[in-house]
């Protein structure tokens, strides 16, 4: 997506005018463009191009059906961390030959529900999992495929709460318990042990903690195959970051794919990856509108009116996300206090934040919400889920609606009988 053509006309995405479509849409609502997300798509199959790879969209980061269609239709599989998202998935158009299964806390119901479905692969993270994994196959009498989630210890440079690749967090195991585990295959027949896993973290904005990681997968693969283990697939996950900010300099596809390239000339089996924010984010937009202006003692407050239940990130990790209003005519610069109506002060957008002056009903559009904007929405404060629209070459569908107040309250009710526990 060419930014610069962003900030010039930000009313504008996917050519769509998004003061028109707020004429259409009550505020607040996600827009996401399908042509920026097809272009992030093809980009990265351009670049690994040759190779045998696999791209699994980490379906989190939006699960929206209409994204998890258009990454079915350009043949992208999905990385996904529980039975909700492998439904989504399949139901999307997905084939369950193209999932990888992650996370710390699979239950033995959901496992028992992968294999059922025929998922792809299992990334297993504990040994508990890993015995876990071969009784239920066992039961069932089927065979799982399963790579082993290394802990490559790499420190990705990233906020603390979305860094996965260290050895305190609570992800994967260490390569010494991962050695222990191809030694003692054999007593697990119902598991076929033969891939690799990382995940060291998330909005990587460099290359040097890929290398890092990526040199330690090749090191460990190499060992396993002089001893005789089959290795037929390699998931190297870990986040390509985005420029959130102006100055933010993500690391190129292009360098990106050739040091995949580099570290692993000459392995036989499927690579993976398993980005998410790298293919949506960009994409979508949160369009809101100013509520109020505020005038507090020192500050101004744009109070609008989508808030922390409609995007988490500002409040939980102190995300910086563009926020530009969509008015034409030139305005003073100012500073405002960018709040949602949400009752606690950690529902901020951003503070002191210079932008041109606004007014009572100015639409405002916040920008790369596209990931992990709507997929950790929430009810907080009785607020429904808001909508979200797809854009597409000038034309919108909107492919969620906003809740209503009974969906949001659907299945609660009143004691109306008790039961001895
Ligand atoms: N695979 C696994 C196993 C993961 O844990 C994650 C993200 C991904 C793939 C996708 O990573 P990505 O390509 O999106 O960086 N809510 C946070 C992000 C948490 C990411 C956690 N894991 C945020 O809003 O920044």
């Amino acid at each position: 997506m060419n930014r610069l053509d962003v900030s010039l006309l930000p009313h504008l995405l996917d050519g769509v005018d998004l003061r028109q479509l707020a004429t259409h849409v009550p505020t607040p609502f996600y827009a996401y463009s399908a042509n920026a997300i097809r272009g992030r798509v093809s980009e990265l199959q351009d670049a690994l191009q040759g190779l045998d790879y696999r791209v699994c969209y980490a379906v989190k980061a939006n699960p929206t059906a209409a994204v998890l269609q258009l990454m079915a239709e350009q043949g992208v599989g999905a990385d996904i961390v529980s039975v909700g998202e492998m439904q989504r998935s399949l139901r999307a158009g997905i084939p369950a030959d193209r999932i990888v299964f992650s996370g710390v806390g699979k239950t033995a119901d959901e496992i028992a529900a992968a294999l059922e479905a025929g998922v792809w692969r299992f990334n297993v993270e504990s040994v508990d999992e890993l015995d876990m994994l071969q009784a239920v196959a066992a039961r069932m009498g089927v065979q799982a495929r399963a790579s082993v989630r290394i802990n490559p210890d790499v420190d990705a440079g990233t906020h603390e709460k979305i860094s996965t690749g260290k050895s305190e967090n609570k992800f994967g195991v260490a390569i010494d318990e991962a050695r222990e585990w191809f030694a003692s295959a054999a007593s697990r027949p119902e598991v076929r042990l033969d891939g690799l896993h990382m995940h060291i973290g998330s909005q990587i904005l460099s290359l040097a903690p890929f290398r890092e990681a990526l040199h330690c997968m090749r090191t460990f693969h190499d060992e396993l195959v002089a001893q005789g283990h089959v290795i037929a697939c390699i998931d190297l996950g870990g986040g390509l970051g985005v420029a959130y900010r102006p100055e933010d300099q993500p690391v190129a596809v292009a360098d990106y794919a050739a040091l995949i390239r580099e570290v692993f000339a000459g392995f036989g089996g499927t690579l993976v990856l398993e980005p998410g924010r790298h293919l949506v984010a960009e994409a979508g937009v949160l369009v809101t509108r100013v509520i109020r202006i505020k005038h507090g003692l020192d500050r101004s407050f744009l109070v609008l009116d989508a808030a922390m239940n409609d995007l988490l990130r500002p409040s939980l990790y102190e995300a910086w996300h563009e926020i530009v209003p969509l008015h034409d005519e030139p305005r003073p610069r100012v500073r405002y206090d960018v709040v949602g109506p949400v009752c606690e002060t950690g529902d901020t957008f951003a503070r002191a934040r210079p932008m041109p002056a606004c007014a009572t009903g100015d639409l405002v559009r916040i920008g790369n919400a596209g990931a992990y904007g709507a997929s950790m929405g929430s009810t907080y404060n009785s607020r429904p889920l808001i909508a979200e629209v797809m854009l597409d070459s000038g034309r919108y569908a909107v492919v969620r609606r906003r809740q209503t107040l009974d969906e949001m309250i659907a299945g609660e009710q009143l004691p109306g009988q008790w039961h001895e526990a």
